[in-house]
Formats: structure tokens, C-alpha cells, sequence
């Protein structure tokens, strides 16, 4: 199946969707965005992602949206296209005006999305562990909001690709880990799960959110705390969350394996509960 676009309410096939090159978004990264999963035909955990892009909208004081709308369109595509196993894919930028930095007057958002179909990349990953790099975290103060700026990401995880890794995880000049590329990190340390607190550096991950409304419910010792590079050592198990990632174990860091180097029983755990929880979903 075609990947299905849609570009300020009309719809077209993705291989022809066009926007000006005096566009905001593709000229200055002047733009938000959000990336939701589809399983069974129904796009999960979509306030949540709603909710995150509003702020995101608002942080960058981008005006004159009707999300409810986009929203909207976004269904529609999925329909469209009778999508069930898929990513839907949501931007908007500040629009398109002659190049200059402050905000143009009177300028009309782009209102952009698609929907592809899913073709599972960490399938394998997800049963056998992943390599992991740690990179230095070179983003800006406000990675809190789900910008398009994305540049220290690239570069962090084309430099993990370069050293065989799935990932990198970021980290702060004292060393604080904050987040990987695309990606929340969680490290199971004296047998509580840890994972960095929300804050301006990092962003609050839909699947980190969930993951820790899980584990307290299986009953696994959860704590928002930071983890720093010195506590890599330590840990049990590593895992990273995330929309097309899911839970997916961390078995080395920068070739060193993590606990006994396979996949551990709070990852297994959380892994579960995560699949039982989309099988609710869908059959629902
Ligand atoms: N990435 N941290 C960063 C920097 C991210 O870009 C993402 C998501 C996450 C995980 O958030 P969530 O659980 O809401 O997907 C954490 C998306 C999927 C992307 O850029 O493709």
C-alpha cells in the first residue's frame, strides 16, 4: 500500500506531495511534529500524542491550528488507505514567507501528514537485545518540545549506526544520561526501574509514560531519576521505549555487555505487558 498524504485538507498519494521551498519548516526546522502507531487499524494512545503536539504548538507559539481537525484528516487517511499495522506521521510548520527570521505576519501554517504502512524494524532487536552507544548530548535547552530541529540527533545516531548500534544515549556534559536519539532510556539499578525525570531536556515520551503506568501496576519498584554513564556499570538491564520501538532490551553499551549481555525479566516483563495492553486495545 501507497503511503496516504494529506497537506492542508486535501489528499494525495505521499510520492506527490510538495510544499514551497520558502517554507518555514525546510528553511529554518520552524516546526513540531509527531509520530503515532496504528495497530489494528486504530492509532494508540492518540490524546496522549494530541495532547504533547498542542504543547509542542504552543511552545513555539504557532497559532491558528485546529488540532481537532487535523486529527481528523488523520483518521480519514488511515481509513482512506485501510490502514492496520502502521505510523502516522503529523507536522506543522509556520508556514511558507519571504526568508527572514522573526515570525512573518499573516503567514497560514502547513498543516501536514501521512500514513505508511508499519513494516517492523526492531522485530528482531526486540527479542534478541541491542547495541547501544552513548554519544554527548550537543541539543538545544528545550527538548522538552518535539521540534523538527533534529540535527544532534542525526549526527548521534549516524554515529551509532557507524559503530553497529540501534541507538545512541545522549549524555550531558556531567554525565547525566538524558534520552537516546529517538528514543526514552530506563536502566534497572538495585532492582528499581530508573529513568530521567521530565524536564527541558528531555522529551516526554508517550511510551515512557505508559511504561512506567505498566510497571507500577505489575508491581515493579519504578523511580524518575536520572542515571549518569558512571552508573552503566551497575545496572541489570537497560531498555529503550518509544512509538515504533515499543520496550526493546539493551544488552551492550559501547561494546560492553549490559548484565549477563541477554535481555532481562523486568524488559521480559514490561515487554508483555505492553503487548497485552495494544491486544486490549485492538480487541476492543
Ligand atoms: N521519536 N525521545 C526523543 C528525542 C524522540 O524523538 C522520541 C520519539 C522519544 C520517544 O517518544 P514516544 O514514546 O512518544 O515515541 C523520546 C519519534 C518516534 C521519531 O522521531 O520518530
Amino acid at each position: 500500500m501507497e503511503p496516504l498524504a494529506n497537506i492542508n485538507g486535501v489528499s494525495l498519494p505521499l510520492s506527490e506531495a510538495k510544499v514551497s521551498a520558502l517554507d518555514r519548516g525546510f528553511l529554518f526546522g520552524d516546526a513540531v511534529y509527531e509520530v503515532l502507531r496504528v495497530y489494528g487499524g486504530k492509532p494508540w494512545l492518540e490524546d496522549e500524542h494530541f495532547r504533547r503536539f498542542e504543547r509542542s504548538l504552543a511552545a513555539i507559539r504557532i497559532t491558528g491550528v485546529d488540532v481537532g481537525r487535523l486529527r481528523q484528516r488523520m483518521h480519514e487517511t488511515i481509513r482512506a488507505g485501510d490502514f492496520r499495522e502502521a505510523t502516522t506521521y503529523i507536522q506543522v510548520t509556520r508556514g511558507a514567507a519571504p526568508r527572514g527570521h522573526a515570525f512573518p505576519a499573516g503567514t497560514v501554517p502547513l498543516e501536514f501528514l501521512y500514513v505508511q504502512e508499519f513494516r517492523d524494524p526492531y522485530a528482531a532487536a526486540r527479542e534478541q537485545g541491542a547495541a547501544v552507544v552513548t554519544q554527548p548530548d550537543i541539543r538545544w535547552d528545550r527538548c522538552d518540545v518535539k521540534s523538527t530541529n533534529l540535527l544532534a540527533n542525526v549526527l548521534a545516531m549516524q554515529a551509532a549506526k557507524e559503530a553497529g548500534g540501534v541507538e545512541a544515549l545522549l549524555y550531558l556534559p556531567d554525565g547525566t544520561l538524558t534520552e537516546g536519539t529517538h528514543t526514552s532510556f530506563f536502566g534497572v539499578l538495585h532492582g528499581t526501574v530508573l529513568t530521567a525525570p521530565n524536564s527541558n531536556a528531555i522529551l516526554p515520551g508517550i511510551t515512557r509514560g505508559l511504561v512506567l503506568r505498566l510497571a507500577a501496576r505489575a508491581g515493579v519498584p519504578v523511580r524518575e531519576h536520572v542515571l549518569r554513564r558512571d552508573d552503566l556499570g551497575q545496572v541489570s538491564e537497560l531498555f529503550l521505549t518509544g512509538t515504533t520501538s515499543e520496550v526493546l532490551p539493551v544488552t551492550s553499551v559501547d561494546g560492553r555487555p549490559v548484565g549477563d549481555g541477554r535481555p532481562g525479566p523486568v524488559a521480559r516483563r514490561l515487554q508483555e505487558a505492553y503487548r497485552q495492553a495494544v491486544r486490549e486495545f485492538v480487541g476492543g
